[in-house]
């Protein structure tokens, strides 16, 4: 895809208006120079959330959350950066003109856009068939009979292949499209000497993406024969793994509701939509994958499992429970009746109101953990407690938040009528991260160095004119990670050239992914903050000392090597020296007098 030209990129966050744009997710009220509301990256009651409409940044104090009119944009919407950039262009108005590419690049292009014009063609054609040739009639009879209406059947674009052999490989060379096309879209089997249509027969379900461009098909029998359903094979577009059925139609749903349900079945998720469930999508069968997860993950961290109530279902759970662990995410289980899947369920009489209900009630991963194993584990019997027992421990282990562990401790200590000791050596399951217990974003938690080096940054901004002489004698080595380095050339490249007159670098925000990830709390935290400027030169000395530090212990490092030499000891006295000074200067508290 061609790239958009940086000057479009500035023209859109030029024509931005941040506080209208933040204002569909938060009411904000203005407080100093900035706005403040509540975060909509994570639950609150009291605002924390900080949005300076002058520079377009926002960042939250209490989640950590911070950015810019495009990050926001990317994670209220769950659209890559490109996207962002086209949705606020297009809201105000900015015509995007895009970087010319190279001609290989400008090839590849071409190709795939061709390739998903195919694609898009084959479920038109396919579509049609459904809808309108005789040979479809038992196809559209299934449908019927399982209860599938025509809005829903056009909103999927359900499909028809005919029984032939080549009726597609037909139309579509036909088209203009050639045998190699078809075959790398998956659409046809390539033989020596013949090639043939890969789908024949079969009700089709195309697979799109999140933005509902088709990428293959899933294709099911009409009867009992086997396969049950023949999927496209992976291609340059269509990856097994990645692909999550449906979200391309649930993603405004999902991010309204800011919760999904996840089912296993194409037909699962066409039965939900129907009933008016819209922010449902498909696993495509029990297999979640971390991919899947991910993709999931941009749109909400409230997921809902909807599996059957199989040993299969059962499984896939426990691998979700690991996974959503890992993606922060808070994952509930809607428990189905036995022997029925969401499809039927909510396709019966007076289902859609149990299906609520289900989802309504469903408990958190772990308690249906906990749940399920003291129903199995047959507690009456005391053989049966200490099975159970010991299985809970694991179980405990896996819990979100000391919080979510305790309530369920306290379930299974009465349950299991459980001694005071018991009790205790259940407690000490693995300590968990209890960092987001007001269901926020997780919050990475930060070395002390690194908060001096950021307090010291966003000092910088607010006292320019003693920040400059500062940042003249510090390299990168006085900053402990890739973000604050990158700041920090930014940041002594800004008040560089704001000394000369040559306007603002706020644009390279854009740019650069490290220092975009904390310059957006350092601008915020330097027109709100409420460090005294004196403080700026006690952190100038903290970090000065802490790099000293860091070059004495690698010394000490290669001289207990053993490879000592006279000029590393002086070396480390020397450095030792001015040590124990700058201590001694931010002990005293006389920074100011240097
Ligand atoms: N699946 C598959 N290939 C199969 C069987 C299943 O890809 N041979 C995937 C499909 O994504 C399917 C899901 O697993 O939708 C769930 O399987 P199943 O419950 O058997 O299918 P349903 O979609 O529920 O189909 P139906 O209700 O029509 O039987
Ligand atoms: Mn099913």
């Amino acid at each position: 895809m061609a790239l958009i030209a940086q000057s479009s990129i500035q023209a859109v966050i030029d024509a931005c208006d941040m506080i209208e744009v933040v204002a569909p997710y938060s009411t904000l009220k203005k407080s100093g120079a900035n706005y403040m509301g509540r975060c909509p990256f994570h639950g609150e009651k009291t605002p924390s959330f900080s949005v300076d409409p002058g520079q377009k940044l926002y960042y939250c104090f209490g989640c950590g959350e911070g950015g810019n009119v495009f990050t926001f944009i990317e994670k209220k919407e769950g659209l890559d950066f490109a996207d962002a950039v086209k949705m606020l262009a297009d809201k105000y108005g900015v015509r995007l003109q895009y970087e010319a590419s190279s001609p290989e690049q400008e090839n590849r292009r071409q190709e795939r856009e061709r390739l998903l014009a195919l694609l898009d063609q084959a479920a038109t054609y396919y579509s049609r068939c459904l809808l309108e040739s005789s040979q479809a009639a038992p196809a559209r009879q299934y449908l019927g009979n399982r209860g599938f209406k025509e809005p829903v059947i056009r909103e999927f674009r359900l499909g028809f292949s005919p029984a032939g052999g080549s009726a597609l490989l037909k139309a579509a060379t036909g088209k203009g499209f050639t045998e190699t096309e078809l075959s790398r879209a998956g659409l046809i089997i390539q033989r020596d000497a013949s090639s043939r249509d890969r789908f024949r027969g079969r009700l089709m379900f195309p697979f799109t993406d999140h933005r509902g461009r088709v990428l293959g098909f899933g294709a099911r029998v009409l009867d009992d024969s086997k396969p049950k359903y023949l999927n496209s094979p992976d291609s340059e577009l269509y990856h097994k793994t990645n692909l999550v059925f449906g979200l391309g139609n649930a993603r405004t749903m999902i991010t309204k509701e800011d919760r999904v349900f996840i089912v296993e079945g194409y037909t699962d998720v066409l039965a939900l939509h129907q009933a008016g469930i819209v922010n449902a999508v498909a696993s495509m069968g029990t297999a979640l994958t971390e991919q899947q997860l991910k993709e999931i993950s941009r749109f909400t961290r409230n997921v809902y499992l909807a599996f059957d109530a199989d040993a299969a279902g059962q499984a896939a759970m426990l691998r979700a429970l690991e996974l959503a662990k890992k993606h922060n995410l808070a994952v509930r289980v809607v428990k189905m009746p036995p022997g029925q899947d969401p499809a039927e369920l909510v396709l019966s009489e007076d289902g859609l109101r149990s299906f609520n209900e289900l989802g309504s009630a469903a408990p958190t991963l772990l308690e249906y953990q906990v749940q399920t194993t003291l129903s199995s584990s047959g507690i009456d019997s005391s053989q049966g407690r200490v099975r159970a027992f010991a299985s809970l421990k694991n179980v405990l282990d896996g819990a979100a938040s000391s919080m979510e562990r305790d309530e369920q401790l306290r379930i299974i200590a009465d349950r299991l009528r459980l001694s005071p000791e018991n009790v205790a050596y259940l407690m000490k399951s693995a300590p968990s991260n209890d960092d987001n217990e007001d269901g926020g974003t997780r919050r990475r938690v930060l070395t002390h160095e690194e908060i001096a080096e950021r307090s010291f940054l966003s000092l910088c901004l607010a006292n320019p004119g003693e920040a400059r002489r500062y940042l003249q004698l510090m390299t990168e080595a006085h900053f402990t990670n890739e973000q604050t380095r990158a700041a920090f050339i930014w940041v002594r490249e800004k008040l560089d050239e704001k000394n000369s007159g040559s306007g603002n670098n706020e644009q390279r925000l854009v740019m650069d992914r490290n220092a975009r990830e904390i310059l957006p709390e350092l601008l915020i935290r330097s027109r709100t903050g409420s460090t005294p400027p004196e403080a700026l030169t006690e952190y100038y000395f903290r970090l000065c000392e802490a790099e000293l530090s860091r070059r004495i212990s690698v010394i000490k490092a290669t001289v207990s090597e053993g490879k000592d030499t006279g000029s590393e000891l002086r070396e480390l006295y020397r450095l030792e020296t001015r040590r124990r000074d700058i201590i001694r200067l931010i002990q005293s508290g006389s920074c100011e007098t240097v």
